[in-house]
């Protein structure tokens, strides 16, 4: 048999895939109830991955029997309840099974033409997230990897925008001798951000730092003089805090002055999209570009990006390619709004979270993630931890300990316990412990438990 008539004979038959379906849920039978980090024993076991590129063609039901028995023990259970770390969210049933469908459709969402319904799929999410977040008609969306990206992206077109009001045509004049842009921004501004700055070349040394407050919201009064060069970086969700800045000055003198703001809000700018947390994101609609991720706060698989921007032409422009093969169409060519060509439809996913869950379903799944935050903070309190924030959204730091050194080992200790899993962070010049709330399974039993967690490690090392 040839490698050919092998792939055709594990297509046809099925068996792979029905495999691949009961390892799929073992996995998810075990997520809630085995340890959060793999074991020791899974860690060891991933040297079964290690050997030489093998030379001649394998068994496929080798290979996933082989993923399953050694790869899934050493993943961290992120769809169980009761993982904490980063900001990085479960998954949605729904979001799952329409991503199973989607993957038999392998679409390349580049354009019209290779696929109406990705297309149709973007465009649908463009105009409900626009309703959702109430942005400006204006409003277009590019799907991409991740907020990362879409960072990436809100820079691209601001100065793409605030050179080309200069005479500047960016794109084909470059940096050389292009009039400075300045970039303002909060101290506590998401790497990400800082990451966008400095690969687009604006320099991070160039980057008009603005005081914060003791939750890391920007500070209004302490702006520069604004004028039409600058960009302005606010953020939606600190994400040691989860605090939100101050919009509606800031975006008014920004307007006013012809300058360009983007709001980075990868998990936080869900709050805008609910009733009960609207207020936080108080006239976040006047910024110029937002970034959001699909895979955090609103619990659809990996990967999964948003860039909002409501100057079209400037994001096309700062985007765009095009060559001979390539045909534009009156619907929607989504490599239009991204700087990737190829791209798996992403947008299948996202649809169906905003489908299922509505307008009252994301502010009931994103104010459940606040209120088990304040429930997480509460039973610490009680248990007599210190917390460090406001939670105003999803977002508690802990200081378990008055020294650094005791947060470190309480942190290791709880990580240990496979009970739960926290990260660590610095706040204000301190070790601290930093929870995120974010996937929507995280029930009130789960937070006791994970509190249980908390009180055993600090127990444990006071003893040790
Ligand atoms: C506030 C903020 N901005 C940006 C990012 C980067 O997002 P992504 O990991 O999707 O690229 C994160 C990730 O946690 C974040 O919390």
């Amino acid at each position: 048999m040839t490698l050919r008539d092998n792939m055709h004979r594990e297509q046809q038959s099925k068996a792979l895939l029905e495999q691949a379906k009961a390892f799929a849920y073992e996995y998810a039978d075990g997520a809630a109830e085995r340890n959060v980090f793999p074991s020791k024993q899974a860690l060891a076991d991933l040297q079964q991955f290690v050997e030489d590129l093998p030379a001649v063609s394998g068994d496929a039901a080798a290979i996933l029997q082989q993923l399953h028995q050694y790869g899934s023990p050493a993943t961290t259970a992120q769809t169980g309840g009761r993982y904490f770390g980063f900001v990085n969210g479960g998954i949605l049933p729904v979001t799952l099974a329409t991503k199973w469908l989607s993957d038999f459709w392998d679409q390349n969402t580049a354009l019209y033409v290779m696929s109406p319904i990705a297309s149709k799929l973007e465009e649908i999410c463009e105009c409900w997230l626009k309703q959702l977040f109430g942005l400006p008609d204006s409003t277009v969306a590019g799907f991409v990897s991740g907020t990362s990206s879409a960072i990436v992206c809100g820079l691209a077109a601001a100065r793409y925008r605030l050179l080309r009001n200069q005479d500047w045509d960016f794109n084909q004049q470059g940096h050389n001798g292009a009039p400075p842009l300045r970039i303002i921004s909060g101290r506590q501004t998401h790497s990400a951000v800082i990451k966008a700055v400095a690969l687009l070349g604006f320099g991070t040394d160039n980057i008009e730092w603005v005081e914060a407050d003791d939750q890391g919201r920007i500070l209004p009064e302490k702006l520069p003089e604004l004028d039409a060069t600058c960009i302005i970086l606010l953020q939606a969700g600190n994400v040691n805090s989860g605090s939100f800045d101050p919009y509606e000055a800031i975006c008014d003198s920004a307007n006013r002055a012809g300058a360009w703001v983007h709001i980075d809000g990868a998990f936080g700018l869900w709050a805008g999209g609910t009733k009960r947390l609207k207020h936080l994101t108080k006239g976040m609609e006047k910024a110029h570009s937002w970034s959001v991720d699909g895979h955090k706060t609103l619990n659809t698989p990996y990967d999964s990006g948003i860039l909002l921007c409501r100057d079209r032409d400037a994001l096309v422009m700062a985007l765009q390619a095009s060559g001979s093969y390539i045909t534009y169409t009156e619907n929607r060519d989504g490599m239009l709004y991204t700087p990737e060509m190829s791209r798996r439809a992403r947008a299948v996913e996202l649809w169906a979270a905003l489908k299922y869950l509505g307008a009252d379903g994301v502010d009931e799944l994103v104010y459940g993630m606040h209120e088990r935050a304040l429930q997480f903070a509460h039973e610490l309190r009680a248990a007599g931890f210190e917390i460090r924030n406001d939670v105003v959204f999803n977002q508690v730091i802990v200081a378990p300990a008055d020294n650094d050194l005791e947060t470190d080992k309480i942190l290791e200790a709880i990580q240990d316990s496979g009970e739960c899993w926290v990260g660590g962070s610095v706040w204000q010049g301190k070790k601290v412990i930093r929870i995120s709330v974010c996937s929507w399974v995280t029930s009130a039993a789960d937070i006791s438990r994970s509190v249980q967690a908390f009180v055993a490690a600090r127990t444990a090392i006071s003893e040790k």
